[in-house]
This record gives structure tokens, C-alpha cells and sequence, in this order.
């Protein structure tokens, strides 16, 4: 069975009961109001000795989106954030502690894989940790292609088949584009990734020999297919700081009016071109009650496989300025002592014409997980990180899942956009 390796990793660590229940394959999927849900759980790896790398992933996978938009420009150039070889080899997906998965089933082959969850990227491939089989499957039709993508931590290559994706076993998706990994690096603990979302420009140049080709996204299925009525995921989170949480779901096709608190903004997509590769706002930020500037508005994007949350180095500087905190050479992050977290002020964030407040508990890691990235208990660390140079016509921040915690998102294909929701977490004292 594909992922025997990970059951017996998530038992030997006695993860909740929840999840192993997810990993078996009880009710992992609702259909109704045509909507098909999907929990997700949140896995948090403590065996790893070198989680303070958790910034530099993220710092690694963000120069990569900023590589990703110039993807029809011929490979290498000569981007100024192009990738060291050595780097993408050393920067491991999983290294990031946390990792947010789905369970999906190819049918046939009768194999579980659990999956990261990203919308920062659109192929779904499976095979890092067993092979997929597609002599097993009736339902595998190879397509003739090679399939080859670099992430900022990690990458795959393998060959591409179609198949019939079950989610949870009461929903099948048919045609399903899967990258078979044959070789992949950066992925130990999961077998590959769900690229969820229709961002499908994303899967162009990942194929081989017909680079021109796209490859639709379970989404696009789903709403092709007639499962659901519209191209969209809807995605919540609820902050939590347990080992092996169901902690969030994502819905495809509709939106859950209990799961978000007054209206849902719709932002308009980014102004900057590279931005609307992917699922992409302008915003601006404020702290404070005396709105001291942080950072212009300018264009970005939301990512589920990012952890923190990064905004240009200028705007990096104001931060730390604003907030006196300082530079911990141990994890990489901001660190203010204890004693001055009740000085800590709101973040807020403007998108379009709305507000989003990001109360000082959710600037701060989870404090009882100081240790598991290798600071100390007492401190309190800042989630906010530096994205590095600010250019006038790129990407300049993410909103990673600590900001996704706090917010109900909506990834709306067609044109990707992003609607924002307040939740009843978005001003939770759980960190
Ligand atoms: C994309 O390519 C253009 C032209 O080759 C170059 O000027 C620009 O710096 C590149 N952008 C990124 C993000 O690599
Ligand atoms: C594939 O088809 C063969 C022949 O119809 C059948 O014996 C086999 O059980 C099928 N395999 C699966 C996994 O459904
Ligand atoms: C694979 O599935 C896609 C739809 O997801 C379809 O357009 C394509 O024709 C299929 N390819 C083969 C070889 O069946
Ligand atoms: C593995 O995939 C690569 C690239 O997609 C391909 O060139 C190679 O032939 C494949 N190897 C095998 C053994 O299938
Ligand atoms: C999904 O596909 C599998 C195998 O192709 C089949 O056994 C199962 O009955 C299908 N489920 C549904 C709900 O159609
Ligand atoms: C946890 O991290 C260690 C070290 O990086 C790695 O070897 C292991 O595969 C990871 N486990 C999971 C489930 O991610
Ligand atoms: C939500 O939008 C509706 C229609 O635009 C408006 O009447 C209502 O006041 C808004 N509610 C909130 C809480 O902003
Ligand atoms: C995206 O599409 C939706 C639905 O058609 C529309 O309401 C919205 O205005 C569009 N947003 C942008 C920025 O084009
Ligand atoms: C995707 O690519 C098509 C064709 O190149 C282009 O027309 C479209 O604007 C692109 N969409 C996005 C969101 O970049
Ligand atoms: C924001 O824009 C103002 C006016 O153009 C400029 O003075 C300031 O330096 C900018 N701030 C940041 C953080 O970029
Ligand atoms: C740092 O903060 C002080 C006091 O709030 C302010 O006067 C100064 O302009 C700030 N410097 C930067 C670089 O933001």
C-alpha cells in the first residue's frame, strides 16, 4: 500500500486519533449543496533536528514564484532569482515542521497517497515516497508525456498518465492528469502534492515533449465534469497548535456562510503581470493604532504552501522597527522577549477597500511550539519574514497558512482571484 510508510510513521507518534481515522479513509468527503469537501490535517514533524530551516524554505519557495513567472522565458537566463542547483537539492518541503495534507485515492491501484496541499502550484503527482502502478490500474491511460517540475524545495520528474482520482472513495474524478514520479527529492513524510487549484497557466512547460500543453486541475475536473458549479476552493484553517490536527477543509465549488463571519471580498487580481500566474491580491499594510506605514500597496500572492507570511525587505525593516524586535540567529525569525508581547499592536491589511485586522497573537508561532523550531520557550517569535528586494514590478509578499489561520479564502479560478472573510478565529489568543 502506497503510504504503509507514513501510517506507520503517524502511529508511531501517537498522532490523534482524528487523524489516524483520516488516514484509514473513514468519511473524508461530504458532497452536498454541490460542494465536495475535503478535510485537511495539519502534520507537524518534530523528529526533524534542522526545523529551523523553516524560514529559509519558505525564502527558497518564494524566489521560485518569482522564477515561476518568467517560466516562458527560456531556462536559466539570466534571472536574478534563479535557483542554485545546490540549494533547491538542501531545502527539503517537509523540513518546514508543518505540512498541510489531503488523502487522495487512485482508485484502481488501490493506493492512499497523502498529499500537500498547495495553491501555489497546479500539477498533482504522486510517487515520492512508492511508485504509482499504472499496470495495476484499468483506469491508467498514459499520455505520452514527460512530466519535470522544480519547486523552491524540492522537485520530481516522471512520466504523465491520466487516471480516476477518487476523493475519499464516494466521488470519482476521471481524466485526472498524475505526474508519476520517477525521481524526486524534498518530499520525505508525503507522496507528492494535490495542485488543487486552476491556476492551470502554472502546468504549462511542465510537460514534455508538448511543453505547450496545460494540464487541468482537479478543480477544473470537477467543475467540468459537473460536480460542482463553480471553478473554486474555498479553504479554512483553524489555528492550532497539535500534533496531527484536522484542522482545516477545502471545499470545492461554493462557499460555506458558517465558516466565515459577514461579507467575503472578492480583491481585484493584482496589478503586476508576474503576480497573476497565481492567486494574487495588491495589498497594503499598517500597524498599529497610529497606522505607521509598513508596506505600499503593491502586488503579491496567497499560498497554502508557504508558513509564514513575507513581505518586501523595506517593509520587512518598518516591521522590525515598529515592533523593536530582533533578529534570532537560531530560528531565523523576529524574536521579541515574552515580557513585550502585550506592546505587540495589530497588523492591517488593506485589500482593495477592506481592512483585515491581524491581531499581535496572530503575528506571534505558536509559543508551545518554540521548541520545535528550535527557540526557546520563554520567547515569542514574529511569523512575519523578509521576502527580500522590493521590485517595482514583481512579487512582493505572500500570505502563507499563519495568515491563512486567521482568514477564510476563496480561490477563484476563472480569473484567480482571492476572496478574504473574517472567521471566528481571526481574533483568537491560541499562540
Ligand atoms: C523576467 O525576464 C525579464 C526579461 O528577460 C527580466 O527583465 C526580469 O528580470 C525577469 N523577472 C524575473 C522575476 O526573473
Ligand atoms: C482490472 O480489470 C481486470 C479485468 O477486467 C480485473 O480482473 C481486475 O480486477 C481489474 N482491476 C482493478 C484494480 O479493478
Ligand atoms: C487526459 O485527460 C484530459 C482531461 O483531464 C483530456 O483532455 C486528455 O485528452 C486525456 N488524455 C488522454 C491521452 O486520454
Ligand atoms: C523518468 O522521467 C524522466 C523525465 O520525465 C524520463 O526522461 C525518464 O525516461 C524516466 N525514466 C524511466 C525509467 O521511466
Ligand atoms: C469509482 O471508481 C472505482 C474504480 O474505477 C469504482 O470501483 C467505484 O465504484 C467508483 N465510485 C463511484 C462513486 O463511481
Ligand atoms: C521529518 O523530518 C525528518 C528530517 O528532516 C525526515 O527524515 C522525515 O522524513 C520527516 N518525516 C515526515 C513525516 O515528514
Ligand atoms: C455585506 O454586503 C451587503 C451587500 O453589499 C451589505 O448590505 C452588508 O452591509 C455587508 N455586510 C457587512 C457585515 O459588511
Ligand atoms: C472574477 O470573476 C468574478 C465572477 O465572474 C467577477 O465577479 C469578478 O469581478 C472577477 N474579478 C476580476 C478582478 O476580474
Ligand atoms: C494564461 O495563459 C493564457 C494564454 O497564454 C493567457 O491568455 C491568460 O491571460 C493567462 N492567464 C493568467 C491568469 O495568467
Ligand atoms: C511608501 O511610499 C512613500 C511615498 O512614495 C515613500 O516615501 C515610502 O518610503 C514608501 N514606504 C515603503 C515602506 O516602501
Ligand atoms: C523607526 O521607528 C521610529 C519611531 O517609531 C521612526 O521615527 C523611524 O522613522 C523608523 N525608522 C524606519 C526605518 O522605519
Amino acid at each position: 500500500m502506497y503510504c504503509r510508510s507514513l501510517i506507520t510513521f503517524l502511529l508511531s507518534l501517537s498522532f490523534a486519533s482524528a487523524l489516524v481515522a483520516l488516514v484509514y479513509g473513514t468519511p473524508v468527503v461530504k458532497v452536498d449543496d454541490n460542494m465536495v469537501r475535503m478535510p485537511i490535517a495539519k502534520l507537524l514533524n518534530f523528529t526533524t533536528g534542522s526545523t529551523s530551516k523553516i524560514l529559509v524554505r519558505d525564502q527558497a519557495r518564494f524566489r521560485n514564484f518569482r522564477l515561476r513567472t518568467n517560466a516562458s522565458s527560456p531556462p536559466g537566463g539570466n534571472s536574478p532569482y534563479r535557483l542554485d542547483e545546490t540549494e533547491v537539492g538542501t531545502i527539503v518541503a517537509t523540513d518546514q515542521v508543518v505540512d498541510y495534507v489531503v488523502e487522495v485515492d487512485l482508485t484502481d491501484a488501490l493506493a492512499t497517497d497523502m498529499l500537500l496541499v498547495d495553491t501555489g502550484s497546479a500539477n498533482t503527482w504522486v510517487g515520492a515516497s512508492q511508485p504509482y502502478a499504472p499496470a495495476e490500474s484499468n483506469s491508467s491511460v498514459a499520455t505520452g508525456q514527460y512530466i519535470s517540475v522544480h519547486y523552491g524545495s524540492g522537485r520530481f520528474s516522471g512520466i504523465q498518465y491520466n487516471d480516476t482520482v477518487s476523493v475519499g472513495g464516494t466521488l470519482n474524478v476521471t481524466n485526472q492528469g498524475i505526474g508519476a514520479a520517477n525521481t524526486s527529492s524534498g518530499f520525505q513524510g508525503v507522496d507528492g502534492i494535490l495542485g488543487q487549484v486552476s491556476v492551470v497557466n502554472l502546468t504549462i512547460g511542465t510537460l514534455s515533449p508538448d511543453a505547450a500543453a496545460s494540464v487541468s486541475t482537479i478543480t477544473d475536473n470537477l467543475f467540468q465534469q459537473g460536480v460542482i458549479s463553480s471553478n473554486q476552493v474555498a479553504i479554512t484553517f483553524v489555528p492550532s497548535h497539535t500534533i496531527g490536527s484536522i484542522n482545516g477543509e477545502l471545499a470545492f465549488g461554493g462557499t460555506d456562510s458558517d465558516k466565515y463571519i459577514g461579507n467575503i471580498t472578492y480583491a481585484p487580481i493584482a496589478t503586476s503581470p508576474a503576480a497573476r500566474s497565481f492567486f494574487s491580491t495588491d495589498q497594503s499594510i499598517t500597524y498599529g493604532s497610529q497606522s505607521l506605514p509598513i508596506m505600499n500597496t503593491t502586488s503579491g500572492i496567497v499560498d497554502t504552501g508557504t508558513t509564514l507570511t513575507l513581505i518586501p525587505s523595506n517593509a520587512f525593516a518598518a516591521y522590525q522597527n515598529a515592533t523593536g524586535a530582533v533578529m534570532d540567529s537560531t530560528t531565523n525569525m523576529l524574536s521579541i522577549p515574552a515580557t513585550e508581547y502585550d506592546n505587540l499592536q495589530s497588523l492591517f491589511f488593506t485589500i482593495d477597500e477592506t481592512t483585515f485586522e491581524f491581531t499581535p497573537n496572530a503575528q506571534i508561532w505558536p509559543r508551545a511550539l518554540n521548541t520545535a523550531i528550535g527557540g526557546t520557550a520563554e520567547n515569542v517569535y514574529l511569523i512575519i519574514g523578509d521576502a527580500g528586494e522590493f521590485t517595482s514590478e514583481g512579487i512582493n509578499f505572500v500570505n502563507g497558512m499563519t495568515f491563512l489561520e486567521r482568514f477564510y479564502a476563496v480561490f477563484y479560478s476563472p480569473n484567480s482571484t482571492v476572496g478574504l472573510a473574517n472567521t471566528l478565529y481571526t481574533n483568537s489568543i491560541i499562540n
